[in-house]
């Protein structure tokens, strides 16, 4: 059995691609939740190279599912790592779109206790995602949502927070992760019912972080070195 010591070695991720996979210490923190929290059964949307996938398995032990396309354009590497992993036999992809794999899953009557969604990253591919996923997720369980720094994920994080409130935001550690959880059985909200969710704060941010990302020379990214070497 694949440890977690272990699985960093085992896992083939082209150098070449940094932007796809979750960073290393983000899989560790959804491994440690995973076992802090009774979570069993488990969904994702978006499998990469499979590493969020991995420590998920690793943690669980239990069958995980991963929506995801585009597998073909990966050479199927996720398969490839997930079995050199020793983890297939709990693994099952589902080779689709989210946008109908979801609808299938909640036809089925699945309920999951942690659903980890970062695939398709614009604003109404995340929002769809989160739609489903609020309807699999058991109440008690947990929706991780990854790349916060995009303002789309932002953005659809709060529209949650301001409109569902059958979900609870909890504090992460991690800047680029959100975590949210079912404590309603029900969306008790009106046919009527809106609040805004734009947020100023966090598009400053994300002006920041672009800014920063496209002129690493310039003098924001100098001053940035400087108080973070
Ligand atoms: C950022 S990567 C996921 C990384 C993965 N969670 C990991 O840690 O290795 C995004 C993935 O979402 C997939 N994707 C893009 N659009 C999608 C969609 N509409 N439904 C499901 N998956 C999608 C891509 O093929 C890609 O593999």
């Amino acid at each position: 059995m694949t440890t977690i010591e272990q699985i960093e070695n085992i896992l083939q991720i082209p150098d070449t691609d940094k932007k796809t996979p979750v960073r290393v210490e983000e899989a560790k923190f959804i491994y440690q939740f995973i076992l802090g929290h009774k979570i069993h059964k488990t969904l994702e949307i978006g499998l990469g190279y499979g590493r969020s996938a991995s420590y998920i398995m690793l943690a669980t032990g239990k069958p995980h599912i991963a929506i995801d396309p585009f597998q073909s354009h990966y050479g199927y590497q996720a398969i490839k790592n997930i079995t050199d992993a020793g983890l297939k036999d709990n693994f099952t992809h589902i080779e689709d779109f989210s946008h109908f794999a979801l609808p299938e899953l909640c036809h089925k009557n699945e309920k999951f206790d942690f659903v980890f969604i970062d695939g398709d990253h614009k604003f109404d591919g995340i929002l769809i995602d989160y739609y489903f996923a609020s309807m699999l997720v058991k109440t008690g369980g947990y929706i991780l949502f990854h790349d916060t720094w995009m303002r789309s994920t932002r953005l659809v994080n709060k529209f949650v927070e301001q409109n569902r409130h059958d979900f609870k935001t909890h504090p992460v550690s991690l800047a680029n992760l959100h975590l949210i959880q079912k404590i309603q059985d029900n969306d008790t909200r009106d046919g009527m019912y809106f609040r805004e969710f734009y947020t100023t704060k966090s598009w400053l941010k994300y002006r920041l972080i672009t800014h920063l990302n496209d002129h690493p020379k310039g003098l924001l990214s100098k001053l940035k070195s400087i108080f973070r070497p």
